[in-house]
């Protein structure tokens, strides 16, 4: 048995409250809350990267036995920090993991963790007692005043996949599919994405679709047997337009039990934002965080990934005994209550912010919003270098 031995988040210290910014965009907040179903949005400072949030959201949940343990590290992102050097090469240094493990990062838009997840699973499947980890950590940007701006984040999620794990049992049940697509995508010259917002979400809901029709099927499961969905969600009313047409035909016992846990499952995007690579995890942890009572051990969790341009995979779990021990539920919730509100002026401030790109050392100081545990703290030479603060 391979899979999610351990698993947390990371998303930065400050972000805008979307109320705020409706009424200053002119916009009905509804269209904001209830329309596109969010409530704040993380907007990250200069100082906090695809690597510092990456590197903050596994080092809580590596301990010194997982360090010498782990033989593969790949980073799932979209928001690259260099177009060779790969944002695992910094990671992998900056955890302490020992000098023998192969570190790369992956990309194919949000997608990238899933496929960092299953090549995870694979070389663990080949090399017994040894540990992966995994990680997915992006910024999303479209630009102030553009119809994807509401659905902006930033975060990261890591994994750590081992046998035995005590969290989640992946199942060999994985069904993907890909398509030569322009709903969303960033040219290397660009720092915002493009996408064509309608026809990307009618690809995610074709996706998912065919891709939950050979998956059911292939395994012969059917709705009564999952008991929650967790979705790739670059915006909470999203996995819902996927979500409810399925639901049309079925008991209202299955109905109310994938509902309920669907909006469990939101909780965390509502208040972080579009992570991209991370969504779907992040989805994962929002559930089982929030819930109480209602998810026992060997329950069903069916796992919608996409990503632009595209990929998509739906793939199945089995929560572990005891699973609820090892979440660390206390301080993702602290993180989400304790973080800074942004003025709308701070917010274009801190969102037009660039990287010094000339010769010389550059110093980065953003003391007086962010406590990221690692942060970037110069660039010197146009090399990116990375601090911990203690
Ligand atoms: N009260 C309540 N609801 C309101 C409202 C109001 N006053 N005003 C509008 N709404 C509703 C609309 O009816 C609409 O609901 P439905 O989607 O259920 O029809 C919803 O709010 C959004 O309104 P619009 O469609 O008019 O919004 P928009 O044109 O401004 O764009 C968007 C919305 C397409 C999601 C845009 O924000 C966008 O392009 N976002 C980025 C792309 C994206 O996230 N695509 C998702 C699939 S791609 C993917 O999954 C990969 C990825 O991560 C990017």
């Amino acid at each position: 048995m391979i899979g999610i031995d351990k698993i947390n988040f990371f998303t930065p210290n400050t972000y805008i409250d979307l109320v705020k910014l409706a009424t200053y965009r002119g916009v009905d907040p509804d269209k904001y809350t209830i329309g596109i179903g969010q409530s704040k949005m993380a907007v990250p400072t200069i100082t906090q990267d695809t690597v510092s949030m990456g590197a903050n959201a596994a080092f809580p949940i590596l301990e010194k036995k997982d360090l010498t343990a782990i033989d593969l590290v790949v980073v799932g992102t979209e928001t690259g920090i260099d177009e060779s050097k790969s944002a695992a090469a910094f990671i992998h240094q900056l955890l302490g993991i020992h000098p023998f493990a192969k570190s790369i990062e992956i990309k194919q838009a949000c997608y990238g963790a899933t496929a960092g997840l299953m090549m995870a699973r694979d070389f663990v499947k080949t090399h017994p007692g040894r540990k992966a980890l995994v990680i997915g950590s992006d910024i999303s940007r479209y630009g102030l005043n553009t119809s994807g701006e509401v659905t902006q984040g930033a975060g990261a999620v890591a994994m750590l996949i081992s046998e035995n794990p005590r969290i989640l049992a992946i199942e060999d049940t994985s069904i993907a599919m890909s398509e030569n697509i322009f709903d969303f995508w960033r040219p290397n010259y660009s720092d915002t994405a493009i996408v064509d917002g309608k026809f990307s979400n009618e690809a995610y809901v074709k996706f998912f679709n065919l891709l939950w029709t050979k998956f059911t099927e292939e395994t012969t499961y059917s709705l009564d047997d999952i008991s929650a969905f967790c979705f790739h969600l670059p915006y909470t009313k999203m996995g819902k337009k996927a979500l409810l047409p399925l639901l049309e035909n079925e008991s209202a016992g299955v109905k109310e039990k994938l509902l309920a846990h669907y909006d469990l499952s939101t909780e965390y995007t509502r208040n972080i934002g579009n992570i991209y690579t991370g969504s779907l995890y992040l989805s994962f942890m929002s559930l089982l965080d929030n819930q109480t009572t209602s998810l026992k051990p060997n329950d069903l969790i069916a796992f919608f990934s996409y990503g632009s341009g595209a990929v998509g995979e739906i793939f199945s779990g089995r929560l572990i005994e005891g699973y609820e021990k090892h979440l660390d539920t206390a301080n993702h919730k602290d993180m989400l209550t304790d973080r800074y509100d942004l003025s709308i002026e701070e917010y274009e401030t801190i969102f037009n912010k660039e990287i010094p790109k000339t010769d010389g050392i550059h110093s980065l100081d953003e003391e007086k919003y962010e406590k990221g545990t690692f942060y970037l703290s110069h660039i010197s030479n146009h090399q990116r270098h990375y601090e911990k603060r203690q």
